[in-house]
């Protein structure tokens, strides 16, 4: 702890005033009613990602599973985005796109990425890393099928990530496949899957005043190795 007293007095006078705007600005944004104050005793990641989720769900306003999907081009160059986390277990985190978008042709080049969760009324992060693979052709279709009859003509009519002339073009070409798929089941765009990324790293990380942050690291080198624990600095 500083003891401001023993600076001189004029410089006593503007750390007083920053330590005063600190303490401000740290009571307003600190609320103790969103902490997980036993997080730093979870043994293994998967239920604390559970519990932290679940507790997401309660209190984001909107997509409490939008996560970001870090994925390198052929340059090395990253490139990010958010997705929407569609299912997870100890395999690993899902999440479904149009596979020769720019996100699907990095990823069926370099089958690897990180995911990022921001919470921001929670003030609670989770990072994972991990190598990808696609899912199967059943649960792809499965999941699919259970979305609205309009987001499954929009996985058609959709050219994911390439140039669209206008908003006109996209709706001409709704409209047509609404005509062509108006009854039955629509089948499900071989261009359009899911990836599940198996974690090497999940990392958990909580807002504490100061910046005196708390994070929890669960991390193995190979995929059928139990999770090493660790605490880092903030
Ligand atoms: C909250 C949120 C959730 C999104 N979820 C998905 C998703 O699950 N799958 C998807 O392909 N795009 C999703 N998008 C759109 C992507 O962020 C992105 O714009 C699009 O996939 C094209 O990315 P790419 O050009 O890097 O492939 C989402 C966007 C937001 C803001």
């Amino acid at each position: 702890m500083i003891n401001y007293k023993e600076l001189s007095p004029c410089l006593n006078f503007r750390v007083e005033a920053l330590s005063r705007l600190d303490k401000k600005m740290n009571d307003k944004t600190y609320d103790q009613t969103q902490s997980d104050p036993d997080f730093l005793n979870e043994q293994e990641p998967f239920d604390l990602f559970q519990k932290w989720l679940k507790r997401a769900e309660e209190t984001e306003p909107n997509d409490p599973n939008a996560m970001s999907l870090a994925t390198v081009d052929e340059d090395g160059l990253p490139n990010v985005r958010m997705v929407l986390l569609k299912g997870f277990d100890a395999q690993g985190f899902v999440f479904y796109t149009n596979l020769e978008s720019a996100k699907g042709q990095e990823l069926l080049a370099n089958p690897k990425a990180a995911l990022c969760f921001h919470w921001k009324s929670l003030r609670r992060q989770i990072r994972v890393r991990g190598p990808l693979t696609q899912v199967s052709a059943a649960e792809a279709d499965e999941y699919y099928h259970s979305r609205p009859r309009g987001s499954q003509i929009g996985a058609w009519a959709s050219k994911q990530s390439r140039p669209l002339k206008g908003r006109f073009a996209l709706e001409a070409s709704v409209a047509k496949l609404g005509v062509k798929y108006g009854v039955g089941t629509i089948p499900r765009p071989e261009h359009w899957s899911g990836f599940r990324l198996a974690p090497l790293e999940i990392e958990f990380w909580h807002d504490r005043p100061f910046r005196l942050h708390d994070r929890l690291q669960f991390k193995r080198d190979q995929l059928d190795l139990p999770f090493e624990r660790a605490q880092l600095y903030p």
